[in-house]
């Protein structure tokens, strides 16, 4: 019997994960990146899978730590430009700071669709919504696949919450390094641009190999290779290919940067590189 992982104390009543619709035996991104951030949301099999990332590409945990600040950042940003709604796409396992969380604390009326094709994402993200907003008036999650969005722009749910004739903040954050090039990423980035209205905001982050050090592109290559045997083959991409996801918006101050540079509450200690990230929000004219 896999074991399974522990909800969050929020939901203590929160029904089992069935573990039929879970793939229990392949460790999943989401899983994965919920043990380097300390979460307790994951089985044995990304445990396993995460200590080994972590003892051969040590930059895995800084580039988790400095994501999810970033990600937090951004959205209490966009409040502050009057941004009320968020799409975010690639959302994960609910953990410290939710989009939700940190956007209601700006705005008590802020609304948030969270998307992840990610069974125990979503799952854990709907019992968290269980006890918070029970009757999903301002938060709710779907499943689905970025791939597909005309079924995620078109669904009840994201309809329900998301009125797209006002700005919205679309969010795609440490996501699009799952979608190889196979999958069009820069066409499928532009059906999602060409649904919102003008003044709405794309916040984006993505793991990259470009410009950092020797050592760290070996674990770059290392990280690919580990991976590749899993559900979420991943890719990285350099500063041009990510700059082409953002095609059609105009990116705000700081501009493309590491993702500890943008905007950060305090003076980071950490080497920007070293998140191996590269972080943008961008404002649709
Ligand atoms: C590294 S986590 C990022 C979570 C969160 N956005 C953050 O930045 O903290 C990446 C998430 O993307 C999800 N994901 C990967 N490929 C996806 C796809 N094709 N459609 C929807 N979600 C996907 C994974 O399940 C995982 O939860």
């Amino acid at each position: 019997m896999p074991d399974s992982p522990q909800f969050p104390r929020t939901a203590p009543d929160a029904a089992p994960v069935q573990s039929g619709e879970v793939d229990v035996k392949r460790p999943s991104a989401a899983r994965a990146y919920d043990y380097y951030l300390g979460g307790s949301s994951n089985f044995g099999v990304d445990r396993e899978f995460g200590a080994r990332v972590l003892e051969q590409v040590p930059f895995v945990r800084t580039f988790a730590v400095t994501n999810r600040s970033f990600l937090r950042r951004a959205v209490r940003w966009l409040c502050e430009q009057g941004v009320d709604q968020f799409l975010d796409i690639g959302s994960g396992i609910p953990t410290v700071g939710n989009v939700h969380e940190v956007a209601q604390q700006a705005n008590p009326r802020a609304r948030t669709v969270y998307v992840d094709h990610e069974p125990v994402a979503v799952r854990h993200a709907a019992a968290i919504l269980d006890s918070a907003d029970p009757d999903r008036t301002r938060t709710d999650v779907l499943q689905a696949d970025l791939r597909d969005p005309d079924g995620i722009l078109g669904s009840p749910v994201t309809r329900s919450l998301i009125d797209f004739s006002r700005p919205v903040g679309l969010l795609i954050v440490a996501t699009m390094h799952f979608i190889g090039p196979g999958d069009r990423p820069v066409e499928l980035m532009a059906r999602y641009r060409d649904a919102l209205p003008s003044g709405s905001f794309l916040a984006m982050s993505h793991l990259t190999v470009d410009g950092v050090t020797a050592e760290m592109l070996e674990q770059g290559r290392i990280l690919e290779q580990l991976y590749a045997n899993t559900p979420n083959p991943g890719y990285f991409r350099d500063r041009a290919e990510f700059a082409a996801l953002l095609d059609g918006y105009e990116l705000v101050e700081p501009g493309l940067v590491w993702v500890p540079e943008w905007r950060p509450d305090q003076q980071e200690s950490i080497e920007p590189a070293a998140s191996a990230t590269l972080a943008a929000v961008g404002r649709k004219p």
